[in-house]
């Protein structure tokens, strides 16, 4: 995979230019080429040879910021086939699915590729990402935008076009570190991640609603294989600063979506019961007043 190892741009670098309103374009450097803007030109060849986030003028006097872009930069602004992973998520994904450089890892579905790209970066040249889509158009665009990310079509990439399901029963059993799913029912995937995760393995999906994720851990418990799923929320909150105007900004980013995670359980272990309050509509009434009572009771 390529990596930038010099702060001047090269021609076939991505640029982004950032004008002082703050709007964004992205152009990719060629000798000779010029950027068409309502104010006047920029050169390419002004750029090629200049330092990274340095600035440049068009011929009408806009002075604009080159850089080149970060991952974030680019998947907020590549094309779109399914609703992208946003980049706190990803990061939160990658963070705490633990990728490491040199993990194999599984990832369903592909959608437009932009978890695709941070999964590929943390796996580093050692690792491998095997993506898997059901949609032949969703994974032709996931192919694009990685290919333009980074350059190239990365070795350490696999995309197989197919349900997760049955195509990852094909794979070794226990040869996975991590299963990534992000899909509408990734219920329907757990036998098959239980089959590719080695003992320890992490398993995380990212469901964009209460009920997937309910779902997603009643049935993962059902399943006996993995320890206690975890369900978290991720909440951003930017902040505007500016002299004594310090607070939150005014518009934030919501609601993106839950993440769900636990581990593979070695064969033929058994997890010890929770020892937790139940809630009251799990059990029946006196079973619920036995659990407080031998809880009170420890
Ligand atoms: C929300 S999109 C994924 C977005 C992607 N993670 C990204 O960051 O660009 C969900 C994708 O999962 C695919 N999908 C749903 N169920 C699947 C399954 N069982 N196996 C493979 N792909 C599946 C859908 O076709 C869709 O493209």
């Amino acid at each position: 995979m390529t990596r930038r190892t010099t702060g001047v741009f090269e021609a076939g670098d991505r640029v982004q230019l950032t004008d002082v309103k703050n709007r964004k374009h992205t152009i990719v450097l060629e000798p000779g080429k010029s950027f068409f803007t309502n104010h006047g030109s920029v050169l390419h060849d002004d750029l090629i040879g200049a330092f990274e986030a340095s600035t440049v003028t068009s011929t009408g006097n806009m002075v604009y910021l080159a850089l080149r872009p970060l991952l974030t930069d680019f998947v907020l602004s590549m094309p779109r086939g399914a609703a992208v992973v946003y980049p706190k998520d990803a990061a939160a994904i990658v963070g705490f699915a633990d990728i490491f450089p040199g993990a194999t890892v599984v990832e369903a579905g592909v959608g437009s590729g932009a978890l695709t790209c941070s999964l590929l970066r943390a796996v580093g040249d050692d690792g491998h990402v095997h993506s898997y889509e059901r949609r032949v158009d969703f994974a032709a665009v996931a192919t694009k935008n990685v290919t333009n990310f980074f350059g190239e079509l990365p070795s350490k990439w696999s995309l197989t076009v197919g349900d997760l399901q049955d195509e990852l029963v094909k794979h070794e059993p226990s040869s996975v570190d991590r299963v990534v799913l992000d899909m509408l029912a990734p219920w329907e995937c757990i036998a098959a991640a239980a089959h590719a995760l080695r003992p320890g393995g992490v398993l995380i999906a990212y469901v964009a609603t209460t009920t997937q994720m309910s779902r997603t851990i009643e049935d993962l418990r059902l399943d006996k294989r993995w320890t206690d799923p975890e369900g978290q929320e991720l909440i951003q909150r930017p902040w505007h600063v500016e002299g004594l105007a310090v607070r939150p900004n005014h518009r934030m980013q919501g609601h993106t979506g839950f993440l769900v995670q636990c581990r593979r359980l070695a064969p033929n272990t058994v997890l010890p019961p929770r020892r937790i309050r139940p809630a009251k509509g799990v059990q029946p009434e006196a079973e619920v007043l036995v659990s407080l009572v031998e809880e009170e009771n420890d």
